[in-house]
């Protein structure tokens, strides 16, 4: 699948009637809110987990030299914390811009911190898209993301904000915090 899945998201749900819809961050969507929403709740999802395993041309790094981002991968039994957002469905003609870079929107289950649930969307970069970069070893990862930087800006920062807002929600993504750990000690080389 071509790595730009404006026009694939496009015709993925028929939003016809429906005045707001659960979104569920877990990457950027966590720190970055750049969009307007109704309401905003912890929550989390079963059945996935986040990895640095999607390239970044477009946010966090360049055609030439690609970042990596976060995705979802499936792993059954896992529950992912993240943020989840009521919002309007116009909101989606900006994300699916901001998102474009591989995401496809997908229909799951949020459960929020008091034990209720919501049927919601949430972005995924399958391993099918272009821009999928896949499992490395954690040294590997974190120099590729401490020399990675795009129009976004440098993507040692999406990692450095990504693992302050996880800590701050409570949430265990050992993944994230052991390529913070290493990203750090990779910098302080440098230093
Ligand atoms: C998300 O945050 O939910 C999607 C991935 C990203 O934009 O970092």
């Amino acid at each position: 699948m071509s790595a730009n899945t404006i026009e694939h998201n496009r015709t993925r749900q028929n939003f016809d009637g429906v005045s707001s819809i659960w979104l569920f961050g877990y990457g950027s969507l966590i720190y970055k809110v750049d969009f307007p929403f109704l309401e905003r709740r912890p929550a989390s999802i079963r059945g996935w987990e986040r990895r640095f395993w999607q390239g970044s041309h477009d946010h966090r790094g360049t055609p030439e030299a690609p970042g990596r981002v976060v995705t979802l991968i499936q792993s059954p039994g896992a529950v992912c914390k993240g943020m989840a957002y009521r919002v309007s469905p116009k909101v989606f003609e900006h994300l699916d811009v901001r998102e474009k870079n591989g995401y496809l929107r997908f229909a799951t289950t949020l459960t929020f911190e008091d034990g209720s649930h919501r049927e919601g969307l949430v972005y995924i970069a399958t391993e099918d898209n272009e821009a999928f970069l896949g499992h490395a070893p954690d040294a590997d990862i974190a120099r590729q993301i401490a020399s990675a930087s795009g129009p976004s800006g440098p993507n040692a920062e999406y990692l450095l904000r990504l693992a302050d807002s996880l800590r701050k929600l409570g949430a265990d993504c050992p993944h994230t915090f052991a390529l913070e750990h290493q990203l750090r000690s990779v910098t302080s080389d440098k230093a």
